[in-house]
């Protein structure tokens, strides 16, 4: 068996997406297996070596991933022609900076949404990566979570008959701190930090519409800031000046309209933490992260309006779970096995920066439409 060595500089991996998702479900889970089998007779083996601020933090990763090599020297790393790839799940606004270092480095680049906070910088690492000759690719996790991807083979199939329209729902109570203490970082909530529920959500709705459903053409968004001030990880309190609600209504292509709410103040009654429910002429279905229920116009029921009486229909009878037809694994982990074939085997990889510039598109157009109150176009990129 050939081993393909593969050094890849992990950037931001003591954070939350770092370290759970990227490094302990994606990369050491590939070390974990043996690598990534291509063909019959080779397989790809991901060397990493863990960048961060704090050195103590790191030599706690390294205790918990077995990865030897950890560093908080970016350019030491950037000069060793060993690494080839340079991932990026810093804080959204510290990204440009990097990436930038690393492609002027020639690293094949890897990265986390959104790739920027404006389109034009997003295009601009785009642009230079394609001049610089090198891979490049966005986290689009999602696309791979068995619940859309069950969703997706519905789509494929045509199980909708015409798509009419698409009802999102995201969110749930994000602590403040004042007294039961946050589940989220605090830059979330500061713009100036790249924080914002437009600024992080949008992209993933750009890319689970197009993929899923169809092509976005325009947005039309209303953000709030309903909690306005909350408690750091310091113990400190701040003043919220990012948006932490995001109620969004898109048209897509053949005239399909969706609507995606998001919220970090809201309580949850629904399947999950997001459900998507898609509505067509000959099926509904509903999806979360996990699960997928589907309605045949054959099931149909037949509600009448009538206030006065008990709804004699229970609503949740009538849907069937979409069995699972393949095995799921990690969503993240699925996308950086394709990263890796891609810049080894130089297999198809469709999630590039440019796509990353969509979904920082409609994040931006967004925030226009909120502030000018009307609904924007979004043009070719
Ligand atoms: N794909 C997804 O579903 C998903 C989900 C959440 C977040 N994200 C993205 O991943 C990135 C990281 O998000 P996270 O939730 O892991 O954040 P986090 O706060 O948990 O981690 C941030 C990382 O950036 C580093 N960092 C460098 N300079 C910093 C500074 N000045 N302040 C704070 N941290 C600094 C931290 O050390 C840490 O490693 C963001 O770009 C975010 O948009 C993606």
């Amino acid at each position: 068996m050939k081993i393909i060595e593969l050094g890849i500089i992990m950037n931001g991996v003591t954070g939350r997406m770092g370290t759970h998702q990227h490094l302990m479900r994606s990369i050491v889970e590939i070390i974990r297996q043996g690598g990534v089998p291509v063909g019959d007779d080779e397989v790809i083996m991901p060397v990493p070596v863990l960048v961060g601020r704090n050195i103590s933090k790191l030599e706690k990763l390294r205790e918990m991933s077995g990865v030897e090599r950890i560093t908080t020297d970016l350019e030491e790393v950037l000069a060793d022609p060993f690494y080839t790839v340079y991932f990026d799940a810093q804080i959204t606004g510290l990204r440009e900076e990097a990436v930038k270092k690393a492609i002027a480095a020639g690293k094949h680049i890897y990265c986390e949404k959104p790739t920027a906070t404006d389109t034009a910088t997003a295009m601009e690492l785009y642009r230079q990566c394609e001049e610089k000759g090198v891979k490049h690719g966005v986290v689009q996790d999602k696309l791979w979570l068995p619940g859309l991807r069950k969703l997706k083979r519905l789509t494929d199939t045509g199980f909708f008959g015409k798509i009419l329209s698409v009802q999102g729902t995201f969110g749930y109570w994000v602590f403040e701190g004042f007294t039961v203490p946050p589940q989220r970082p605090s830059w979330n909530y500061r713009k100036e930090e790249g924080g914002g529920m437009i600024m992080d959500m949008l992209p993933h709705w750009r890319y689970v519409l197009d993929n899923i459903i169809g092509k976005v053409k325009s947005v039309s968004c209303l953000g709030a800031t309903f909690i306005p001030e909350r408690v750091d990880e310091n113990g400190n309190r701040y003043k919220c000046t990012a948006d932490d609600a995001a109620f969004a209504t898109f048209l897509l292509e053949d005239g399909i309209i969706a609507n995606i709410n998001a919220s970090w103040a809201t309580r949850v009654r629904r399947d999950d933490l997001f459900v998507l429910q898609v509505d067509g002429t000959r099926g509904s279905a509903v999806a979360g992260l996990r699960e997928c229920y589907t309605q045949h116009y054959g099931n149909t029921p037949k509600p009448v309006w009538n206030p006065d009486e008990d709804q004699p229909l229970n609503f949740y009878e009538g849907w069937s779970k979409v069995p699972a037809q393949e095995p799921y694994d990690n969503a993240f982990k699925i996308q950086w096995e394709l990263f890796l074939k891609h810049v080894v085997k130089d297999e198809p990889f469709p999630w590039d920066l440019k796509e990353g510039a969509r979904g920082v598109q409609l994040a931006e157009k967004g925030l226009e439409s909120w502030e000018q109150r009307k609904w924007i176009d979004l043009p070719e990129l």
